[in-house]
C-alpha cells in the first residue's frame, strides 16, 4: 500500500494515521491513481482543509442569522395586527418607524421587556396630532404565542 510511503502529516492525530482509508470521500482518487497517492492524498488533504476552513468561515457568518429574526412571520404578524397602518420600517407614520424605534433601544438590555408591555398592555400613547389614545395590542393566531410576539419584536429591534 502507497500509505506506507506517506509521511505522517498529523503524527499527533491519530485519526489521520495511515494516510488512505482516513477520509473515506477521497478513497476512489487513490485507487485511481496509485502510483503517486501520496501527492493526491497531500492534495486532498489540503483542499479538504480549504474546505472546511471556508465551510467554518461560512458556518461562522451564517451563525447570528440563526438567532436573527424570521422577517417574513414577523411582518406577517404586523401586517394582521394593522400595525404598519401606523408604523413603516423607514417612514414616520402616525407611530414611529421601526428603524428610529431599534435606534432608541440600541443596546438597552430592556427592551424586549418594554416593547412587550408597549405592546401588550394597550397603554395611551400620544399620536402626533396631539390626540391620546390606547396603543394597538397585538394578536396572534393561536392566541399568546409568546414565540411570534418575541419574533415580532426582535425584528423591529433589528431595523
Ligand atoms: C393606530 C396607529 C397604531 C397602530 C395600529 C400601531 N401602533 Fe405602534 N405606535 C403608534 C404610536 C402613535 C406610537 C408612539 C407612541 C409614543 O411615542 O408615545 C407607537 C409606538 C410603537 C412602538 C414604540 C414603543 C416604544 O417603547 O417606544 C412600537 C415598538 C410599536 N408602536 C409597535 C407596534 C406594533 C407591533 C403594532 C401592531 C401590533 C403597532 N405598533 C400598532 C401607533 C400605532
Amino acid at each position: 500500500m502507497a500509505s506506507n510511503n506517506c509521511p505522517n502529516l498529523f503524527a499527533d492525530n491519530a485519526k489521520t494515521k495511515g494516510c488512505i482509508g482516513i477520509i473515506p470521500a477521497l478513497r476512489p482518487k487513490f485507487s485511481r491513481n496509485s502510483s503517486n497517492d501520496c501527492e493526491v492524498f497531500m492534495k486532498s488533504t489540503l483542499l479538504s482543509m480549504l474546505t472546511t476552513t471556508a465551510v467554518s468561515a461560512l458556518l461562522a457568518a451564517l451563525a447570528p442569522a440563526a438567532h436573527a429574526a424570521d422577517a417574513e412571520a414577523a411582518k406577517a404578524l404586523a401586517r394582521q395586527n394593522k400595525c404598519l397602518n401606523c408604523h413603516a420600517v423607514e417612514k414616520e407614520k402616525e407611530g414611529p418607524s421601526y428603524k428610529k424605534v431599534a435606534e432608541r433601544y440600541r443596546g438597552k438590555s430592556d427592551a424586549e421587556a418594554s416593547i412587550l408591555k408597549h405592546i401588550s398592555l394597550g397603554k395611551k400613547v400620544k399620536f402626533p396630532d396631539g390626540h391620546e389614545e390606547e396603543h394597538k395590542i397585538v394578536k396572534t393566531t393561536p392566541a399568546d404565542d409568546h414565540d411570534q410576539v418575541k419574533n415580532l419584536i426582535a425584528w423591529i429591534l433589528e431595523q
